[in-house]
């Protein structure tokens, strides 16, 4: 086709141009190819050709077109190539002529050398490298080389394109002198953070056919801006920090980064902190983000701790971040004892459950650290009440006595949970107050107090005491003596108390012949309000004193008459002629009496039983005794000093009444009859009298061995042993003294079964022989018939002294 199209290309010239022929012909064609078949164009003969040495003259020095004579045909004789022959310039043509001799002729030929596409767009530079910033601004330019080609026209560079477009996009200027500016315009930014280096391609193409193309790379270096700001991993930091850290203790690390490179990407940490308190706590590490602690840290001051940190690079972009430092607490405060009100005295009379003191306790420390436990050291009769928290009270707990004690030193110790736990303790000192809730009380449940008679009245017989446990004026003790009456007469005629002192004092001299002993009642009553008060009882004894001289019962003492006892004549030794009976009202030693003969008409004839009084002969009567004998006997009691009383006997030595009439009617002058009369009215009064006592000393005798032979029987081994003071235990007599006695014995021992016995029979006998009791005398009386018995004085006396052996 191309073939034809330059034939017809030829024609037309042909036609066209006279004496001128020219051809078109692509460059390249190989050697020997047809140009043109010149003959034939220029209308000339092949013999001519030959004949006129036909040969194309050129000036060029490169022949690329040969003459053929022989065919009369132009011919390539050397590849032509239309960008080294004609570079750019269009049309490329080959002038040359066709020179002919004989005749010499010549004619132009013009061969046009059409462009094929046969170079492709090349680059200069197989690479352009750009080092840009990352933060150049959208829009900006780089101007890149433009691609070369050799080919001209369609051939020729057509356009670009560049790959990939992320950032970049080509822009084309079309310059005034045709040519293309080519121009990369920025239409992303750039991130050198996510591409350091950008690799693009460029890619020129021509318009021919087949296309061909070049390609350059372009690398773009990005240059770091500081386009980024540092960046905390956290925006916000938790850390812990346990209180009384070492300074130096490292409690967090910060970090922060920055995408930015060299010292755009340096950072550097400070605290900003607001709170100057904090900033002096804690320390970051400039390079290493190390937060380290550099003052005390106290839990109680704050929980915890905010700190602002900022991180730059050296471009000057920061980025902040918060610091939580919580505090951990240690058990590092003792318990506070707060005492928020507090009773120092309470009186022992306090209800259970009144409060006394209210306690506040605060311990700084949080959690177990800080909860806190109170108890009480002693065992105190008081416990500790948790209101609420941290409220203590201390109450009583149980009934207080101020008599058991008077004070109390409560130590309230409380100790927090903390591990080791940390305590402290306070002492409150609590007075108890008295009430009066004792009575007074006597030493002894009773008293006992022995006065001797015919005291001097006021005198002081004894001291009652009473204590009472209370204090102060509820231990005053007043003793009052208690209204009570003393055989009908009011008890203060008797004795007076002294209220302060517990002192009794006689009012009046006491007899004992009156009053043996007396009760009464005294109160101790102390100061309190209302009064307590209490009882005892005090028996006075009074005891007996040799006051009363004894009494001659018997022989009566008349005034005018005269009694005599009558002796026979024929009595022998040891006759009892008559019995003196003397008793003293007063008892015991006092009442024991003696009797001794102290005057006599004949000293030798008779004698008198000291103990018993008995008259007796003690020499055969002779005829020359006189009658009338005189005897003066004393009585006399045991008594210190002892007391007496004298009798005046009058025994007749006779065996007939006229006798002793003749004799006594000497002593009577008057009324001798009426004397005589009495005389026997007295004897036989003494001989009853004589009987009754032998009598009683029988029955005594009688129921003194029964009792003895009951205790041999009774054989117990109870040590109880009739005492007998020891003047008196080989006495006969049947004095009262040894009954008295006995009946002492009895008080004395214990209240066993025989004792009571045997106190009984004593106490019968000495009512038996005591002569001031009337009712006994009736009795005595009424049983004389009874016991009236023939026997002889002398075997009474036998038994009696085998009884008391
Ligand atoms: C209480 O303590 C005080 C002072 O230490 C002391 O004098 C007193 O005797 C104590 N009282 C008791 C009952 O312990
Ligand atoms: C004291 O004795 C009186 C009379 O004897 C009696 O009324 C009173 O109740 C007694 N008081 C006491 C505390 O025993």
């Amino acid at each position: 086709m191309k073939r034809l199209a330059v034939l017809f290309f030829c024609v037309a010239s042909v036609s066209s141009v006279i004496g001128q022929v020219s051809y078109s012909i692509p460059e390249e064609m190989p050697k020997g190819s047809l140009v043109g078949n010149i003959a034939q164009d220029l209308g000339l003969q092949i013999k001519r050709l030959i004949t006129g040495k036909a040969r194309i003259y050129t000036r060029d020095s490169d022949e690329y077109v040969e003459l053929n004579r022989d065919r009369g045909v132009l011919l390539v004789k050397e590849r032509i190539d239309r960008e080294t022959l004609c570079r750019q310039t269009t049309p490329c043509a080959l002038h040359f002529q066709v020179i002919l001799e004989n005749p010499m002729e010549f004619y132009s030929v013009t061969v046009q050398i059409t462009d094929i596409n046969d170079n492709s767009p090349i680059f200069k530079k197989a690479e352009m490298n750009f080092k840009i910033s990352e933060s150049m601004m959208i829009g900006a330019k780089l101007v890149l080389e433009r691609a070369v080609d050799p080919d001209v026209g369609i051939n020729g560079v057509h356009g670009y394109e560049l790959k990939p477009t992320d950032n970049f996009v080509l822009k084309l200027h079309n310059n005034a002198d045709g040519n293309k500016n080519i121009e990369m315009v920025l239409q992303k930014p750039l991130d050198r953070e996510k591409q350091e280096q950008i690799s693009l391609v460029l890619t020129a193409v021509d318009g021919g056919e087949p296309q061909m193309s070049g390609t350059m790379q372009i690398i773009i270096t990005v240059l770091d801006a500081n386009d980024n700001a540092p960046v905390f991993t956290q925006p916000t930091y938790k850390a812990t920090v346990t209180e009384n850290s070492p300074k130096g203790t490292v409690v967090a690390s910060v970090t922060a980064s920055d995408a930015d490179q060299g010292s755009n990407g340096k950072i550097t940490y400070s605290i900003t902190n607001a709170i100057d308190d904090d900033k002096k706590l804690f320390e970051v590490n400039k390079e290493t983000g190390e937060v380290t602690l550099i003052g005390d840290i106290d839990f109680e001051t704050s929980r915890n701790h905010q700190i602002h940190l900022l991180a730059s690079d050296d471009g000057g972009l920061t980025d902040s971040c918060k610091l939580l430092i919580d505090v951990q607490d240690i058990n590092d405060n003792n318990p506070e004892i707060n005492i928020m009100s507090k009773t120092n005295v309470i009186s022992e009379d306090a209800k259970v459950n009144t409060v006394v003191t209210m306690i506040n306790i605060e311990d700084k420390d949080t959690g177990e650290n800080g909860r806190v436990q109170c108890s009480l050291r002693e065992s105190v009769p008081f416990a500790l009440k948790t209101s609420t928290n941290n409220f203590f009270s201390l109450v009583t707990d149980s009934d207080l006595d101020r008599e058991g004690a008077s004070e109390y030193n409560i130590t309230v110790t409380c100790s927090d949970e903390g591990l080791p736990s940390l305590s402290s303790s306070v002492t409150l000192t609590l007075q108890i107050s008295d009430v009066n809730d004792n009575p007074p009380v006597f030493e002894r449940s009773s008293y006992e107090a022995y006065i001797v008679e015919n005291n001097t009245p006021g005198l002081s017989i004894f001291t009652v005491k009473a204590t009472d446990a209370d204090w102060n004026q509820n231990a005053r003790v007043s003793y009052i003596l208690e209204d009570s009456s003393v055989n009908g007469v009011p008890v203060s005629s008797y004795v007076s108390v002294s209220a302060d002192s517990g002192v009794i004092h006689a009012v009046r001299s006491f007899d004992y012949e009156q009053i043996k002993d007396f009760k009464f009642c005294i109160k101790a009553q102390d100061g309190g309000s209302p009064p307590l008060s209490s009882n005892v009882t005090v028996k006075i004894m009074i005891q007996d004193q040799n006051d009363n001289a004894p009494q001659v019962l018997y022989p009566v003492q008349t005034g005018g008459s005269l009694v005599a006892e009558m002796v026979p004549r024929s009595a022998d030794v040891g006759y009892l002629v008559t019995k003196v009976v003397a008793v003293d009202v007063d008892s015991g030693q006092n009442a024991w009496l003696s009797y001794k003969l102290q005057k006599a008409t004949d000293r030798a004839l008779f004698e008198v039983g000291l103990q018993n009084g008995e008259v007796r002969t003690i020499r055969q009567v002779t005829d020359k005794d006189a009658v009338k004998q005189r005897l003066t006997v004393i009585v006399e009691d045991n008594g210190q000093p002892s007391r007496s009383a004298t009798v005046i006997v009058n025994v007749a030595v006779a065996d007939s009444f006229p006798e002793v009439l003749s004799e006594f009617t000497d002593f009577t002058h008057d009324k001798e009859y009426n004397e005589n009369l009495t005389f026997y009215l007295v004897l036989a009064l003494a001989v009853v009298s004589f009987l009754f006592i032998t009598c009683v000393v029988v029955i005594i005798s009688v129921k003194i061995y029964r009792w003895r032979q009951s205790r041999i029987l009774y054989h117990s081994n109870l040590p109880v042993i009739p005492y007998y003071p020891p003047r008196y235990s080989d006495t006969l007599g049947t004095g009262t003294l040894p009954h008295v006695y006995n009946y002492e014995v009895c008080r004395t021992t214990d209240s066993r079964k025989s004792d009571c016995k045997f106190g009984r029979a004593g106490s019968q006998n000495v009512l038996i022989m005591d002569p001031s009791s009337t009712g006994t005398m009736q009795r005595i009386q009424s049983e004389k018939s009874i016991l009236d018995e023939p026997d002889s004085p002398l075997e009474v006396r036998n038994k009696l002294s085998f009884s008391h052996l």
